[in-house]
């Protein structure tokens, strides 16, 4: 595992609260955020067959996922070359051919555009100088993740120690039975639903129930090179959680019973949404599902409650930083750190 990181202990101001809604920030985010870093897309299974296809968002960027006819899955920013149209409006569908239906622009699942009416008997036209704009797309544990930069290291090499930590749990779809995925809108900035995943300081006030179970005493938060948080969780039966949120918006909550896999992806400065996914063991029983399901919900909602008070205060122009507790909120800390790192020259330090 990568070393942990250390702080000093100088006192840390937090990121500015005019980050968390200004619409130049969000470009920024968009920009070197964003398109920089692996972003979690789809499951493989949604993808089986060849000519499979799926429409996402990412950040505001539009994308297709494709399973082409040798089973390889490619994905394409989903922006027709000809004016800049949509190749398809309907979520997840099965085709050949990626057609944009404008002016019906068709391009093979290799992204080479194939048929373009009338312009392609024109003469001067170069339809090979017209293929869609790729992304690189990686499959790891029944999840697939894109990423807007070609030149990006592999996701295996994005994952780091995470890829080890999973291989100590059950694999998904194989081990674990997918049960659930979800997405809903928060009205809060991504960054204020990530700075509090970060950290443990919250959990007595705003999750009275589950901390009440916790053993506080043996969990262990750690900030890791590599951009990620480890919480290494025991509750008070013995039992261990593992949850990770890797930078920038990706969590992994592993439990007893089941993984659940969040991504929280910013709509607009003060909205995101959150996609949840969740595979359980195939030895519980539907009334355990649902337990376990309705303890997660709770989870999040006391999460999403909080982060969209805090949003709103965050607006406020009352308060235009805080600070952050040297013990309790290194995680929050790293994260707020690696925010500065990315966007903070261009978008100004307070
Ligand atoms: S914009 Fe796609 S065919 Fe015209
Ligand atoms: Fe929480």
């Amino acid at each position: 595992m990568s070393r942990i990181i250390e702080f000093d202990d100088q006192r840390v101001k937090t990121n500015p609260a005019d980050w968390y809604w200004r619409e130049d920030v969000m470009r920024h985010e968009r920009q070197n955020i964003f398109k920089k870093n692996w972003q979690l897309c789809a499951r493989s299974a949604q993808l089986m067959n060849s000519g499979d296809y799926l429409v996402e968002s990412i950040a505001g960027l539009p994308v297709i996922l494709v399973r082409t006819e040798d089973g390889e899955l490619k994905a394409y920013q989903n922006v027709c070359r000809h004016r800049a149209g949509v190749l398809s409006v309907e979520s997840h569908n099965n085709c050949s051919r990626l057609r944009c239906i404008y002016h019906g622009w068709t391009y093979n699942l290799d992204g080479k555009l194939i048929k373009a009416p009338a312009i392609m008997q024109e003469s001067g036209f170069d339809a090979e100088a017209f293929s869609l704009y790729p992304l690189l797309c990686e499959s790891w544990n029944g999840l697939v993740f894109v990423n807007f930069n070609i030149k990006a290291e592999s996701l295996g090499s994005w994952l780091g120690d995470i890829v080890g930590i999973m291989n100590e749990y059950p694999k998904l779809d194989n081990e674990f039975v997918f049960v659930r995925e979800e997405s809903k809108a928060i009205n809060a900035n991504w960054k204020s639903y990530a700075d509090n995943s970060c950290e443990g300081y919250h959990l007595p006030l705003v999750h009275r129930e589950m901390a009440a179970f916790m053993n506080t005493a043996l969990t262990r938060i750690e900030a890791r090179e590599g951009e990620y948080v480890h919480f290494d969780v025991t509750y008070r039966d013995d039992c261990q959680a593992c949850w990770i949120y890797k930078y920038p918006n990706f969590l992994i909550a592993c439990e007893k019973n089941y993984i659940n896999i969040q991504s929280t992806d910013p709509l607009s400065p003060g909205t995101s949404r959150l996609r949840d996914y969740f595979w359980f063991s195939p030895e519980c029983t539907e009334e355990q599902i649902q337990e376990n399901l309705k303890a997660s919900d709770l989870v999040t909602e006391e999460d999403r409650k909080i982060c969209e008070l805090v949003q709103k205060n965050l607006q406020t122009g009352v308060y235009s930083t805080g600070e952050l507790s040297l013990t309790q909120e290194q995680g929050t800390r790293y994260f707020q750190q690696l925010v500065r790192r990315d966007i903070g020259e261009k978008v100004g330090q307070i």
